[in-house]
């Protein structure tokens, strides 16, 4: 956890003041898989320490990040109520990511869906293989690392995002190309964003 004498807690960040002096960088990372910083570590956890006052970590309560399915089910947040970090987020998203997703994939994408998950050794540790069908093209940040195991692994790939540094983007295809999962926890508190596109039809 954060040192209070280090980073006192305050009450409000602004979102600019978040975003890594490198975003924009994207950097290959694996097949199909790209890296990009975005958020400051201090931002991550001041998005862990908001996602925590909210109280709405709940384990299949509302819109999940397995849908329907019950199986992978995460333990989340949705950030839209963190409204300052997700009116942040939408302007970051509009200005840049939807830009880079184009000139990658030649695809047009807008936001679908955001949540913070949660993973402890007392309630969800894990994730099980899937594809994320609610979304086109998948994103997530780590917020901490005050944890081990709990790696983002991906199945065909055979790739895990242990020395991905806090607060960089990893986004990916979200389909049948990169299956993936959440590795056991081991110990500590795993949080991590995850953000989902769809598509955007224009005339
Ligand atoms: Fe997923």
């Amino acid at each position: 956890m954060r040192d209070p004498q280090i980073h006192p807690v305050r009450d409000a960040m602004n979102y600019r003041d978040g975003l890594d002096k490198d975003i924009g960088q994207v950097q290959p990372a694996g097949p199909e898989l790209f890296v990009m910083p975005m958020w400051t570590e201090d931002y991550c956890a001041y998005v862990v320490e908001q996602a925590e006052k909210a109280h709405a970590f709940a384990r299949g309560k509302g819109y999940q990040g397995g849908g329907e399915n019950p199986a992978i089910r995460t333990t989340d947040v949705k950030l839209s109520d963190l409204p300052d970090v997700f009116q942040g987020y939408q302007q970051t998203y509009t200005n840049l990511l939807a830009k880079i997703i184009k000139k990658i994939w030649l695809v047009n994408v807008e936001h679908n869906d955001a949540f913070i998950t949660r993973y402890t050794m007392q309630t969800q540790q894990r994730l099980l293989q899937h594809i994320d069908h609610s979304s086109i093209v998948s994103m997530t940040i780590k917020l901490n690392k005050d944890f081990t195991g709990g790696a983002l692994h991906f199945v065909r790939q055979k790739l895990v995002n242990t020395d991905v540094p806090i607060g960089h983007l990893t986004f990916f295809p979200s389909g049948c190309t990169h299956v993936h999962e959440v590795q056991p926890l081991l110990s500590g508190r795993r949080y991590a964003i995850t953000f989902w596109t769809k598509p955007k039809f224009t005339p």
